[in-house]
């Protein structure tokens, strides 16, 4: 009997996230042997293409060494590419008659993954086209994968959360948010439930802050039709930034089960009250002549599938509470843009100052944990020690767990490969549950609408700069108190 068959159809296999992330991570799967040995990928899209040229698309990408030619040869001919309409449900017969002649070849039911890298404006068609005639028979599964965005607002999360719900069962749905792919994102649980240390200091007691950042040195980078749709909260802040926070602030699971971790997860979000304006300050990017960056000598406004009048941010630090025994009155900084200094994420956990301080005033600086997920992962402590030798004065020093040193040569897989690999073996964890996804929109949705009835105007940054000033000075208002 051979090996159970798999087919992985890419919807929107023309696209920008096909050519960038998914044919890259399917081939580096198969590349190192961890999918199943019968699967076959199909790419789906409306244009006129052969596979020749979706191998062109994304070769670069998949960065194919010489040694591996010959087994990149061999994915290629596990793929295929059917050219089909989103509307019509004749288009998904010719899927299903795909899997069907696999499934008459192997004379074994075929598991069925569809991923949707499509717009949200054919969503629900390619869905409701899929039920009627494209689900699994016999002893087998079929599984969706749904890119963001998932809606723009409660309201229309929730259409189409009821839509997905009146057509499969919600441990079919895989909702991803990449960011909990993450190497770094994955460690979070590990570092605050698997060291004795940071359990009892884990609270209001003894946190003054938590700063959740994610800074990118590009601008829209030739996506701004998109993104001027959705802007930064919706495009980062409302999905990325949130899993990190509730990571970072849930309870301890009962267990390391999905169900068990996302339980938690919700209950964070669900004592979370919406975000308000006066917390909040968005921005958006200008020209910056002195930048050497060639995206710099345009500003937001100036691309031309930008509005003149576009108030979408392209930056935003937004404070948010958590109203629960063990964060309340600790802030929780979310701050994430485009076009500034640097690419970096990370969170900094910073605890409150020493009680009976004996040094001289403004010795001791505040203990903190940095994690950093991206680029150059790392965890570390900055607290303070004697400075070494004759001397008896002290100083902030580092306790660095830098990957690169200490993992040198481990290879990170990439969020995606995790992903991926998580649905063909049917684990949930890092995927997102509907009601995750109701309470992150419950939190922003007010803060969405005021911004756009009431065209609140983002304050301009330079492009290649560290972002509005008046976030600094929001921060400062919350008592962070800036270490570098
Ligand atoms: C995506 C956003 O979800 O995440 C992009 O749409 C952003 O705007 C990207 O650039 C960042 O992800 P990463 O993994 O490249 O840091």
């Amino acid at each position: 009997q051979q090996d159970p068959p798999y087919v992985f159809v890419i919807f929107g296999a023309s696209g920008d996230l096909a050519r960038k992330k998914i044919y890259p991570t399917l081939w580096w799967l198969y590349r190192d042997d961890l999918l199943p040995k019968n699967v076959h990928f199909v790419g789906y899209a409306r244009s006129d293409l052969t596979m020749e040229k979706i191998r062109d698309s994304f070769e670069k990408n998949a960065k194919v060494r010489d040694n591996e030619k010959d087994k990149f040869e061999a994915f290629l001919k596990q793929n295929t590419y059917i050219q089909g309409s989103y509307d019509k449900v004749e288009s998904f017969k010719k899927l299903q008659e795909f899997n069907d002649d696999l499934q008459k070849r192997t004379k074994q039911p075929v598991n069925r993954l569809y991923y949707l890298a499509l717009p949200p404006s054919v969503f629900a068609e390619v869905t409701q086209h899929l039920k009627e005639a494209c689900m699994d028979y016999g002893d087998s599964w079929t599984r969706i994968i749904i890119e963001k965005p998932f809606g723009t607002d409660s309201d229309s999360s929730a259409e189409l959360s009821k839509h997905l719900s009146s057509l499969f069962k919600e441990d079919q749905i895989y909702r991803i948010d990449h960011y909990l792919g993450k190497e770094m994102v994955q460690n979070l649980m590990t570092l605050r439930f698997g060291n004795r240390l940071f359990g009892p200091s884990w609270n209001r007691d003894h946190i003054a802050s938590v700063v959740i950042t994610f800074k990118e040195d590009f601008g829209t980078a030739g996506r701004a039709g998109y993104f001027d749709t959705s802007g930064i909260i919706r495009d980062v802040m409302q999905n990325h930034l949130m899993q990190v926070l509730t990571l970072l602030a849930m309870e301890k699971p009962v267990s390391l089960n999905a169900e068990d971790i996302r339980d938690e997860k919700v209950k964070v979000l669900k004592s979370m009250p919406p975000v308000e304006l006066k917390d909040v300050i968005v921005g958006q990017y200008v020209a910056n002549p002195d930048s050497a960056h060639p995206e710099a000598k345009a500003g937001y406004l100036d691309d031309k599938d930008v509005p003149n009048d576009s108030v979408t941010p392209t930056y935003c630090m937004a404070v948010l509470k958590v109203n629960n025994e063990r964060w309340d009155g600790v802030p929780f900084i979310m701050k994430c843009g485009k076009g500034l200094d640097e690419k970096k994420s990370e969170v900094r956990i910073q605890f409150r100052e020493v009680p009976g301080d004996i040094y001289a005033p403004g010795e001791l600086k505040r203990t903190e944990l940095v994690i950093r997920v991206a680029p150059n992962e790392a965890v570390y402590l900055k607290l303070m020690t004697k400075k070494p030798g004759m001397d008896f004065g002290v100083e902030e020093s580092e306790l660095d767990l830098s990957y690169n040193s200490r993992y040198h040569g481990v290879r990170l897989p990439d969020a995606y490969e995790r992903l991926f690999l998580e649905v063909f073996m049917g684990s949930q964890i890092n995927f997102v549950r509907s009601d995750e996804l109701e309470h992150a929109w419950r939190v922003f949705t007010p803060l969405l609408q005021q911004l756009e009835k009431e065209k609140v105007k983002p304050v301009q940054y330079k492009f290649g700069g560290r972002g509005p000033v008046e976030a600094d000075e929001l921060s400062r208002k919350f008592g962070y108190i800036f270490t570098g």
